[in-house]
């Protein structure tokens, strides 16, 4: 078993987007019952909500259903239980940095080190933006997780 958490600021537009692109993409491989998957924020305003409005929206229209997922705030025992800590952005990765046990630091990087290359180096913060942020995010969310999973996959940690 492999265990992912995606990690943004509110736990409410692009890591649950993440969190139900990258479920999705897991389960269409079949790998549903070998890699795990959560998300989480750095910061705790959002706890107990579920996405946003514009990122359920967004997902639904793609075919992902993510109302029922509810945001919590990153945990220390998170460093511990999951395989990779995976930040949306650079403040996420710093904040992240900030509160991982020295023996983790490892696990924690950024998600769109996955993604082909020229891919954006970050995924930006859609809140204060309109629709269309959303759908980029989500694009860029999509293709990171490709990455992702075919790393996964490659390092043989599948049981392929
Ligand atoms: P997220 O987006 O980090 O992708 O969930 C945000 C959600 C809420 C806020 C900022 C970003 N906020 O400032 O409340």
């Amino acid at each position: 078993m492999k265990r992912v958490l995606f990690v943004c600021l509110g736990n409410i537009c692009r890591s649950p987007t993440a969190e139900g692109v990258f479920r999705k993409q897991v389960e269409e491989k079949g790998l549903g019952g070998k890699i795990e998957v959560d998300s989480a924020g750095t910061g705790a305003w959002h706890v107990g909500s579920p996405p946003d409005p514009r990122a359920q929206a967004e997902a639904r229209r793609r075919g992902i259903d993510l109302s029922g997922l509810r945001a919590r705030q990153v945990r220390v025992d998170d460093f511990k239980r999951f395989d990779l800590v995976l930040a949306m952005d650079r403040e996420n990765l710093e904040d992240l940095r900030a509160i991982c046990p020295a023996e983790y630091q490892h696990k924690v990087r950024l998600f769109t080190s996955f993604g082909p290359p020229g891919s954006p180096e970050e995924v930006p913060d859609p809140y204060y933006g309109g629709p269309d942020g959303f759908r980029k995010v989500f694009d860029l969310i999509e293709s990171c997780g490709r990455g992702l999973l075919a790393y996964l996959c490659r390092n043989g940690e599948m049981g392929e």
